[in-house]
């Protein structure tokens, strides 16, 4: 097991990266970020997801046009579709998918490999530009590269006091 406060310093220092290294990722570290997004829980396990691997930088470069706050997708040398499968489970694709994108966040940050969480895009034209069609909801792309530059320094978190309540 993995010691409970290293675990903790852990999260903490994990920041989102924009900024990658022009440099190829080992498919076996690939594998691994595969492997924990396999591994999410998710509601009846029925692993309503499906991950696209993009190392197309032609692909990447198209993606980024419709990225509006993650241009930077185009600079890293793979990037991951995470895909929910609506028809699998239309009632929690989101839910499960989106805990999909923090298991493969912390893999990445694990193997000192950047990624950010990208959020506003025009999700049908980068669902045409990968081949999803319409029971597919593309939750994110995640981009992933070895981090150029210094890491980020933390962006505040809102004090324990301020969000817990004990009833
Ligand atoms: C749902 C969601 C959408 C996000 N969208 C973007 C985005 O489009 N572009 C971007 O640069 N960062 C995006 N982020 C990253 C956040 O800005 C970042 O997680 C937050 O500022 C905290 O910083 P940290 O991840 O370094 O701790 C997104 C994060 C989440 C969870």
């Amino acid at each position: 097991m993995i010691d409970p406060e290293e675990f903790l310093k852990f999260i903490k220092e994990r920041r989102s990266i924009r900024s990658f290294q022009n440099k190829a990722i080992p498919e076996k570290e690939i594998e691994m970020i595969l492997e924990a997004g396999r591994w999410t829980p998710s509601a009846s396990n029925l692993q309503p997801w499906e991950f696209i691997v993009i190392k197309n930088k032609e692909i990447l470069e198209k993606i980024s046009k419709f990225a509006y706050f993650g241009q930077f997708i185009k600079d890293a040398p793979i990037a991951i579709a995470i895909v929910g499968k609506i028809k699998i489970n239309p009632k929690w694709y989101k839910i499960d998918s989106t805990l999909v994108s923090m298991n493969m966040m912390l893999m990445a940050w694990a193997l000192r490999i950047g990624t950010c969480w990208l959020g506003d895009m025009n999700r049908e034209e980068i669902k045409r530009i990968i081949g999803l069609d319409e029971n597919d909801h593309l939750l994110t792309v995640l981009p992933f590269g070895y981090i150029k530059g210094d890491i980020p320094v933390p962006m505040p978190r809102k004090p324990l006091n301020k969000i817990v309540k004990v009833v």
